[in-house]
């Protein structure tokens, strides 16, 4: 009975959702995925781990009638932990690296939750997308140009399917941030000339090699610490306050030029990637941003964004100062929580939401500024998208067998970026 429901609105959906405006936030496009809001959404977890937990959690939080129903994870332990802690059935949980497909496979499943490491994000969104489910993705969404290439398509796609998408840059759905975009944009601060972001901590959780290991899997439980899974912290962390700064501008840098290196983690357990970066961002217009993130034991800590303009300056999140003075005082409700709340109104035939786009670029910014640092080179976005050849995408059929060896760490001058050819000293194709 429940099934021929489900089918009766698939059918429904079929029939009347209308043609999508673009990729644009909210409101875009009215669509109806659901009938009525008492329908039940059906949720399967890929990626079991503590994000893909917390917004499951997040998700049964945001609204009536969401149940997790199916949850895949690389591994049985982390599988074994989500079932008990969501009563799922044995026969909808997967263990593999294959495990996505199965739970992609289930009609019970309306919308799936996205939280492996990233560099798995452009082959399971473009999977999820092909299966006609609403997605949340986990930021970032790629590791790779070619990932950044097929995200796009796979985002296009989904918007060209009706399809709901949500990511986990929450800036985006926290009030405090959205109150003060909207003043910022109305010229609270003026003309924007410059702006400030930052991700600068101590270190993060890491896995020492256990014996008997293979590369797979030791790399996929210390994740954090090898480009092709996490995109190196700049790309993992530091997308959010990136992500922010595109929000204020309003536009993408045209061109990107980092520093970083490698002076503080230094140990095999820290795989190949940088300690810190510092980058400036070129966005149209020639206004220039300064972003540094850092992960090093002791430093001081410093997680914001701050934009300066002609009449004043705002830290993106409910304060302005300036001509304008002003503090946000309203609601300070979850964010984590919010996000997926705007999500399930979208599914259900409120405002569109459908933010693969926008979270894919600001991830490709996050790179740019990573390979510009690893290269020693400026890199122009449009050259980036078009010419850089750097794939480091899994293979579609990998196994926790494959060898995967460590690749070394980025030395400026010696570190080659395919499809990066260098001219003239110091200045790139
Ligand atoms: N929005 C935020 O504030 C926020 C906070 C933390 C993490 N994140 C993001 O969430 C994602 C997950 O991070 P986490 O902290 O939960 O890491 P985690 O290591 O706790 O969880 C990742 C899970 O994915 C599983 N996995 C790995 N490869 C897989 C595959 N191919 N198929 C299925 N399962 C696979 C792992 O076994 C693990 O259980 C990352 O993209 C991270 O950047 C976002």
């Amino acid at each position: 009975m429940a099934d021929i429901a489900r089918m009766n609105r698939r059918r429904f959906l079929g029939r009347t959702a209308m043609a999508a405006g673009g990729f644009a936030l909210a409101g875009a496009a009215p669509r109806v995925a659901y009938t009525a809001a008492t329908d039940t959404i059906g949720v399967g977890v890929i990626g079991c781990g503590g994000r893909g937990m917390g917004a499951a959690d997040n998700c049964l939080e945001a609204a009536q009638g969401v149940k997790i129903v199916a949850l895949a994870d690389a591994f049985a332990d982390r599988v074994e932990r989500a079932k008990a802690k969501f009563k799922v059935p044995d026969n909808r949980c997967f263990v593999g690296l294959e495990a996505y497909r199965e739970v992609l496979a289930l009609s019970e499943v309306d919308l799936v939750i996205l939280a492996t490491p990233p560099g798995f994000r452009p082959l399971h969104f473009s999977a999820a997308v092909e299966a006609g489910k609403h997605i949340f993705t986990e930021k970032p969404v790629a590791v790779c140009a070619a990932g950044v290439r097929q995200m796009l398509e796979a985002a296009e796609k989904s918007v060209a399917k009706k399809l709901c998408v949500a990511a986990g840059t929450q800036r985006r759905h926290d009030p405090k941030y959205m109150e003060t975009m909207k003043r910022i944009r109305d010229g609270a601060i003026g003309q924007i000339v410059s702006a400030q972001c930052y991700w600068n901590q101590g270190g993060l959780w890491v896995k020492k090699r256990e014996p008997n290991q293979s590369d797979i899997e030791w790399q996929l439980r210390n994740w954090l610490y090898f480009v092709w899974l996490s995109g190196d912290h700049i790309v993992e962390q530091h997308v959010h306050n990136i992500d922010v700064i595109n929000w204020a501008m309003g536009a993408l840098p045209d061109q990107v030029h980092s520093l970083g290196g490698r002076q503080f983690r230094t140990a095999p357990e820290y795989g190949h990637i940088y300690d810190h970066f510092g980058t400036e961002f070129f966005y149209p217009g020639d206004v220039r941003t300064i972003s540094l993130c850092r992960q090093i034991e002791g430093s001081a800590g410093n997680v914001s964004e701050r934009v300066v303009g002609t009449k004043g300056w705002s830290n993106c999140a409910g304060v302005i100062e300036g001509e304008v003075k002003w503090r946000y005082e309203g609601p300070t409700p979850n964010p984590y929580v919010e996000e997926h709340r705007h999500l399930i109104e979208s599914i259900r035939g409120g405002a569109y939401l459908n933010e693969a786009r926008q979270v894919t670029e600001s991830t490709m910014c996050a790179i740019m500024a990573r390979e510009s640092a690893y290269t020693r080179q400026q890199m122009k976005r449009e050259w980036f998208l078009q010419r850089c050849e750097l794939d480091l995408r899994p293979r579609s059929d990998l196994k926790m067998s494959d060898p995967m060896p460590v690749p070394p760490v980025a030395v400026p001058g010696k570190y080659q970026l395919p499809g990066l050819v260098v001219e003239e000293k110091g200045k790139r194709t």
